[in-house]
């Protein structure tokens, strides 16, 4: 399973405040009008392991750095195989599978605090065929987060995404053969980044 691509299957990775899923939304949106059958789904689910990560995320639950690994890592398997409307499932049924978020995501943000090797091993999830990195730099996602109002949430903090950064930036250099992956720009506009994600995954039909 280690080395198997998802065919059909697109993750969207980047900063909390990165804009990845606006450009998710937009993508699901441009397959719509194309009349193809897709689904937008994100990480941390909003099945039951995934809510007991965000209740992590929002200070409601305590727990360790490794743990809180291991629970991102539960959350992805159920939402990968879960019965009840899994990843590998529709994909087998013809639905192109978009992602906010992947296992990309366990390496880059627990890999701050928690041996990579154990978070690398834990996450031994099959690729997907499509993989955008939308970048910016940490002080512009920052703005956007803290224009939202609301509370931060765990990682929300600049020395912590600025690791979670160079982390995504040495990660993407040693992608496994066959995943057709992009790097945006997430400071251009809205939907120049749409258009130049578009026209990557297009130029592969
Ligand atoms: P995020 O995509 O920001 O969700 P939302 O916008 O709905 O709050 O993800 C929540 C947080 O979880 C974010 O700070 C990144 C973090 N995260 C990890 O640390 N590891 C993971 O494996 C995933 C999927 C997310």
């Amino acid at each position: 399973m280690k080395e198997s691509i998802l065919k059909d299957f697109i993750v969207f990775e980047g900063l909390d405040g990165s804009g990845k899923s606006s450009q998710a939304r937009a993508l699901k949106e441009w397959y719509e009008s194309s009349g193809r059958s897709v689904r937008l789904t994100a990480e941390p689910t909003d099945r039951p392991i995934g809510r007991l990560v965000r209740d992590v995320l929002r200070h409601k639950v305590v727990t360790t750095p490794k743990a809180l690994a291991l629970l991102y890592a539960a959350d992805r398997e159920d939402h990968l195989y879960g019965e009840n409307e899994g990843i590998a499932d529709g994909i087998s049924r013809g639905v192109i599978e978009i992602s906010d978020r992947y296992f990309y995501s366990s390496l880059a943000y627990q890999g701050v605090n928690v041996d990579e090797e154990f978070v690398r091993s834990i996450n031994r999830f099959p690729s997907p065929e499509f993989l955008i990195f939308v970048d910016a730099p940490v002080d512009v996602c920052m703005k956007r987060i803290d224009s939202r109002g609301e509370e931060k949430e765990l990682f929300e903090k600049k020395s912590y995404l600025e690791a979670v950064r160079g982390n995504f930036s040495r990660i993407f250099t040693s992608l496994p053969e066959g995943v057709r992956y992009l790097r945006v720009d997430g400071t251009l506009k809205m939907e120049e980044i749409t258009k130049e994600i578009v026209s990557f995954i297009t130029s592969f039909e």
